[in-house]
């Protein structure tokens, strides 16, 4: 199997917000491709970590510092020279937005123009994948799947900062980006995702793998509520695939895509925390406790529409949910039970991935 037709391999690669769930991940796929990695981060953004677990400060070309500070991210950016940039540093969690909504917006919206300041001025050959949400689009709370050209926005601060970012990216590409023959750059939108190694506040799965890791029941606030629960690799998968038709093919150059789940990978709260139970070998009458406790107003269901990148990119999901469920949990077994190499394991689970992407004739997998 040739992955993403070999691009990667020798290329300097830079990602911000390398040292989180997604980037950890995506790092870990790229060394695998043979990509040399450059990181920018202001932490490690938990305790623990999946880039600390996996030792992945040892394997690629750190740097910390802060996305709003132009300067400093600037002269990185130029020391570095990247082949390729993928964009992922931001405030990501949604509670965090109501007790820092300044500090959110400035992340992900200063952030953004920085890394935006830094493409414009650019005078080498660069690709790059800038990653925004499917939190960018204006949830009017109907039932269909949002398409790339749907109205921007958000009534809350995190939704809000990711649809000013949008805006953001739109104009310095308008403005100077698209005139440059040297840069091809794309927009990348996906929802909630899943997968081993995250420890972030207020997701599922991860409080669930908390819980069960001292025998307890996970508390959850809304059993019923349902989420269209998609592995990380599956959105990764299709940032990498989008980065290779811009570098090979430039089709595809200035647009957004969606990178969803298929319809069928929706299930509620319950289902999916009863489901790992099982995987992990718990009772699942045991595993949840509901509790009426809402701290903060959520967005209602939010479907993406990924028609585009199935037509432009040839893209689709690949695991089933039993699958990605099964994958989550042996990560976090394997965490907490202590007796596996973390690095290897993560490892195993993208080839894993790969080769259901082949027998699937994903044209990134061939
Ligand atoms: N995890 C999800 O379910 C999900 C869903 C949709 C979109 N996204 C988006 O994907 C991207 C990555 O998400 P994640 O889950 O890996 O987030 P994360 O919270 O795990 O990691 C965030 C990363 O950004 C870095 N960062 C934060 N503030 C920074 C700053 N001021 N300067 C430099 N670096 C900074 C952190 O150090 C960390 O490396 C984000 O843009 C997020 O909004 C994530």
């Amino acid at each position: 199997m040739t992955m993403y037709n070999q691009i990667f391999k020798d290329k300097k690669i830079l990602i911000t917000g390398n040292t989180g769930f997604k980037g950890s991940w995506l790092t870990t796929w790229l060394l695998k491709c043979g990509a040399k990695v450059y990181g920018y981060s202001i932490d490690v953004p938990t305790k623990p970590s999946m880039f600390e677990v996996l030792g992945l400060e040892k394997q690629i070309k750190q740097c910390y510092g802060d996305i709003r500070d132009k300067k400093h991210f600037v002269d990185y950016y130029n020391e570095v020279q990247p082949d390729f940039i993928f964009h992922l540093a931001a405030q990501a969690i949604v509670s965090t937005s109501y007790s820092e909504p300044f500090d959110t917006i400035a992340t992900n919206v200063i952030g953004t123009a920085t890394v935006m300041e830094a493409i414009r001025q650019t005078t080498w050959n660069v690709t790059a994948v800038v990653i925004t949400s499917d939190k960018a689009y204006d949830n009017v709370e109907w039932i269909w799947g949002y398409r790339e050209n749907d109205a921007m926005g958000g009534k809350d601060v995190y939704s809000g900062s990711k649809g000013a970012a949008e805006l953001t990216i739109k104009s310095y590409w308008h403005s100077f980006i698209k005139h440059m023959p040297n840069v091809k750059m794309g927009v990348a939108r996906a929802g909630n995702v899943i997968g081993g190694g995250d420890w972030s506040c207020d997701r599922i799965v991860v409080d669930t793998v908390k819980a069960f890791s001292n025998e307890m029941a996970v508390e959850i606030r809304s059993p019923k509520a349902t989420r269209p629960w998609q592995h990380v690799l599956e959105p990764l998968s299709g940032y990498l695939r989008l980065a290779q038709a811009l570098y090979e093919e430039s089709i595809t150059n200035g647009e957004a895509f969606n990178f969803g789940p298929r319809a069928e990978q929706t299930k509620t709260v319950k289902q999916l925390v009863e489901d790992i139970a099982v995987n992990w070998g718990m009772d699942k009458d045991k595993a949840v406790q509901v509790t009426g406790h809402v701290p903060f107003e959520e967005a209602k269901l939010l479907k993406l529409n990924c028609d585009k990148a199935l037509a432009y990119l040839n893209w689709h999901s690949v695991l089933s949910y039993e699958e990605t469920v099964k994958m989550i949990t042996d990560w976090y077994l394997g965490y907490y039970e202590g007796d596996s190499d973390l690095l290897i394991l993560t490892q195993q689970q993208i080839s894993e991935f790969e080769k259901e992407a082949n027998l699937q004739k994903q044209p990134w997998a061939v």
